[in-house]
């Protein structure tokens, strides 16, 4: 904790420098969003729904922003929700910032999930955040969830959120950290691993026409590949969903394990489960024999959820990347890190139950929600168990890899790194992405506090 401390005093006086002598991810397309600072205001460019937000203090309208661009007097103040994602991010903000949130659509109020926002169906707002095009006036969008995104790609949009509340320097700070969680629990497994698993990432849709996904989007390869596994994918000249049910299992083959998130209703179990995905005597001959039936690993992601039973991970998913990554691993690699419980991902086929939100879930305090559940130090080697089963081995993997993603730098640093924090804070002035490795250099006091999931414990 000690270190971990003086780490993030150190980047948060690195964000007491001007702007410009920093790169920093407000300013890479890839991510779907970059910022233009201009005296006196910032114009926000949403660069996947190709909208753009000049964020004006509060005060009289500028007059000399060119072009057709709305002006937005930040912080607002108040906002309605039309997108269940950005939940996950706000919480991260202070609580100017889910206090903003008054109200959402009827779908946002039954799913939310999160206990830091009290939305109700009679409240008014000023703006509306959506996920694409919307009705309602003053719409601001928020793109967080598109599929072509990495997960820290879609990590930064904490910050285009954050810009929106003047809270951008303590967003940016967030982002580092998460992604350098992320980096560091990537390169460890990786720089472990030697053979991999096989992992399907499957979809079913219910409704008429039946379709059956592989989902083979930049999120799910990035994070299966920074999992350091291998994604069962249809090679690409072939379509990813399947209306014959048949060609699907046997697109499966070779898969050791599943994550499904095809949408359930109440009370479907792995039974139900196993008849939706038709895998009954006599479909097909070919899942029966394959290690993700046959071991019992078919996990789901909805392990987290509120009291009517509707799951965190729409949610929070995009926000939280680290997490997201530390869930694919665990679920291979129990060993990786014995402390840690998953976040959402839980085994289905084995029959065990969601849990419900700990009564003391941490809003608003990036910091403690960050620092309670991962701890990484690149120099602790990872080797899976000897006792581990080995992969099947007879799959047909995407072979594209992974969309590179901003922030990879860290990925190579060499693990035996024993650099000093001087010269993680000279690093974090050239590449910030690189320099916020920094945080795992700190190690577990002797009575670490958990105080964000006891997943177990209620
Ligand atoms: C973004 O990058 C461009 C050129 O790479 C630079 O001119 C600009 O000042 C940068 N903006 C920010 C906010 O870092
Ligand atoms: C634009 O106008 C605002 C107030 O109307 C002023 O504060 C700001 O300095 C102006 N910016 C430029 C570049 O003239
Ligand atoms: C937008 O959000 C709504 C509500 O969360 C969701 O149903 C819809 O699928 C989302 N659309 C996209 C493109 O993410
Ligand atoms: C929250 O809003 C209050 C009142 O506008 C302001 O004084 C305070 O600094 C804000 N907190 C943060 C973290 O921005
Ligand atoms: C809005 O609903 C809340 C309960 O959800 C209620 O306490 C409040 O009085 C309502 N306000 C109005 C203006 O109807
Ligand atoms: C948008 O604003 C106009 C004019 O202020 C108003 O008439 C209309 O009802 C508003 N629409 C919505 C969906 O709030
Ligand atoms: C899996 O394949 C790799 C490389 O093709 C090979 O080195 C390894 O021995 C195989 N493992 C098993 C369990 O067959
Ligand atoms: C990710 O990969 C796809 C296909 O290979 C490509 O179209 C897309 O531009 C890439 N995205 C990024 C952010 O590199
Ligand atoms: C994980 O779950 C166990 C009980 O199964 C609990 O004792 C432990 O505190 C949990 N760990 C964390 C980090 O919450």
């Amino acid at each position: 904790m000690f270190k971990a401390s003086i780490a993030w005093a150190l980047l948060a006086l690195l964000w007491a420098l001007p702007a410009q002598s920093q790169t920093n991810p407000g300013n890479d397309t890839a991510n779907g969003w970059i910022v233009e600072s201009y005296a006196g205001y910032n114009i926000l460019h949403n660069l996947i729904a190709q909208t753009s937000y000049a964020l004006v203090p509060q005060g009289p309208v500028f007059t000399n922003i060119t072009g057709n661009v709305p002006q937005i007097q930040v912080p607002i103040t108040s906002a309605a929700i039309d997108t269940l994602d950005i939940l996950g991010f706000a919480e991260l903000l202070s609580s100017n910032v889910t206090s903003s949130f008054t109200t959402g659509s009827s779908n946002i109020l039954l799913a939310n999930t999160s206990p830091c926002f009290t939305m109700s169906n009679n409240a008014t707002a000023t703006y509306t955040f959506a996920n694409g095009t919307s009705t309602a006036n003053n719409t601001i969008v928020f793109s967080a969830n598109d599929p072509s995104l990495t997960p820290i790609q879609k990590a930064s949009w904490l910050i285009y959120l954050a810009y929106f509340y003047n809270e951008e320097r303590a967003a940016q700070l967030t982002v580092l950290n998460i992604m350098s969680q992320y980096n560091c629990i990537k390169t460890r497994v990786n720089s472990g691993v030697k053979e991999k698993y096989a992992i399907a990432w499957t979809q079913a849709d219910m409704t008429t026409p039946q379709v059956y996904e592989i989902r083979v989007d930049t999120y799910a390869k990035t994070l299966i590949a920074d999992a350091a596994a291998k994604m069962i994918a249809p090679n690409s000249a072939q379509d990813s969903t399947y209306s014959n049910v048949g060609n699907f299992h046997l697109a499966l083959k070779g898969a050791d394990m599943l994550l499904d998130t095809s949408p359930l209703s109440e009370g479907e179990l792995w039974p139900q489960w196993l008849s939706i995905m038709n895998m009954v005597p006599g479909a097909s001959l070919f899942y029966e024999s394959e290690g993700y039936y046959k071991n019992r690993k078919v996990y789901r992601a909805d392990g987290l959820v509120s009291k009517t039973g509707y799951s965190n991970f729409p949610e929070r998913y995009a926000a939280r990347p680290d997490l997201a990554l530390m869930d694919m691993i665990a679920i291979q690699y129990p060993t990786f890190q014995n402390t840690y419980n998953t976040t959402w991902l839980y085994n289905f086929a084995l029959g065990s139950s969601p849990q419900s939100f700990p009564a003391n879930y941490v809003c608003n305090n990036a910091y403690v929600m960050l620092t309670n559940q991962i701890s990484c130090y690149l120099d602790e080697p990872f080797t899976p168990p000897a006792t581990q089963a080995a992969p099947t081995n007879e799959t047909e993997t995407d072979d594209g890899g992974s969309n590179s993603s901003s922030g990879d730098q860290s990925s190579s640093l060499s693990s035996g790194s024993k650099a000093g924090i001087a010269i993680g804070v000279i690093a974090g002035v050239a590449a910030l992405g690189g320099a916020a490795f920094w945080f795992y250099r700190r190690r577990p006091t002797a009575e670490p506090s958990h105080n964000f999931y006891k997943m177990d414990e209620i």
